[in-house]
């Protein structure tokens, strides 16, 4: 199917120990994210969704099995050839904003095409245009420490989507926010989502968060399950 944005085949991660048997963290892992689908994946703390999700993201490599994206083969990948495809069509938002404190939420939401060297006229409206969205219009010349941690987050969304990318990865995007703001900050992004029509891939331990998107998938005893 040409539709298909992501898909993982029998991905398997183990932690290698000094003295004990490596660590298996999951097994033959297999599913596929099709184009401007959402999907989650929960389970508790430790199972090992970072560390799918890492793999998934190509920030990681897997023991074993394949993970294909926009049709390439990542796990073949050099770094340079890695880094190409994280910027050009992959997001990331993390569950800590990890915006930089010395810039302010517009220079922030624009550094992956600062990073790839890209900054046209059109980047900075486009990127204007993603905060306005986001109910940041007033405040794009803030720098993160004169944000709330819920508008900080809401600028590490902007960044994650200002390149336009086909996959967005979110490993508990609203994780340190309370209750009422992640669930305003995850229905803003929803929204957006929506208009750009990009995948998304979101782990959470949260089942509310998880019932946002289309298929949940749960990670329990190193067997994802849908
Ligand atoms: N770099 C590493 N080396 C060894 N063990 C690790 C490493 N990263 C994670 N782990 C272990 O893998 C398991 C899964 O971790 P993680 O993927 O972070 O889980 P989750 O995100 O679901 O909380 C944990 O038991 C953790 O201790
Ligand atoms: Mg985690």
């Amino acid at each position: 199917m040409n539709n298909i944005v992501l898909s993982c085949r029998n991905l398997s991660k183990s932690y290698p120990q000094a003295d004990a048997p490596a660590l298996e963290i999951f097994n033959n892992v297999s599913f596929e994210l099709g184009n401007s689908e959402t999907i989650s994946i929960v389970g508790s703390s430790g199972s090992g969704k970072t560390s799918l999700l890492q793999i998934l993201a190509g920030l990681d490599t897997a023991t074993s099995g394949r993970v294909i994206v926009c049709d390439e083969d990542i796990s073949m990948m050099n770094q340079n050839e890695l880094c190409k495809v994280r910027n050009q069509h992959l997001g990331f938002i993390y569950q800590f904003h990890h915006l930089l404190p010395e810039f302010t939420a517009l220079e922030n939401t624009l550094m992956p095409l600062i990073i790839a060297g890209k900054q046209a006229n059109e980047d900075y409206q486009y990127a204007e245009y993603i905060l306005g969205r986001l109910g940041l219009g007033q405040r794009l010349k803030h720098f993160p420490s004169q944000l709330s941690g819920g508008e900080r987050q809401r600028v590490a969304i902007a960044r994650a989507v200002v390149n336009k990318p086909q996959i967005v990865f979110a490993d508990e995007p609203t994780g340190n926010l309370d209750n009422t703001t992640a669930h305003q900050v995850l229905d803003i992004f929803f929204e957006l989502q929506q208009e750009l029509k990009t995948s998304l891939i979101i782990v959470t331990h949260d089942s509310a968060i998880a019932n946002k998107t289309q298929k949940i998938y749960q990670l329990k005893n190193g067997i994802l399950n849908s």
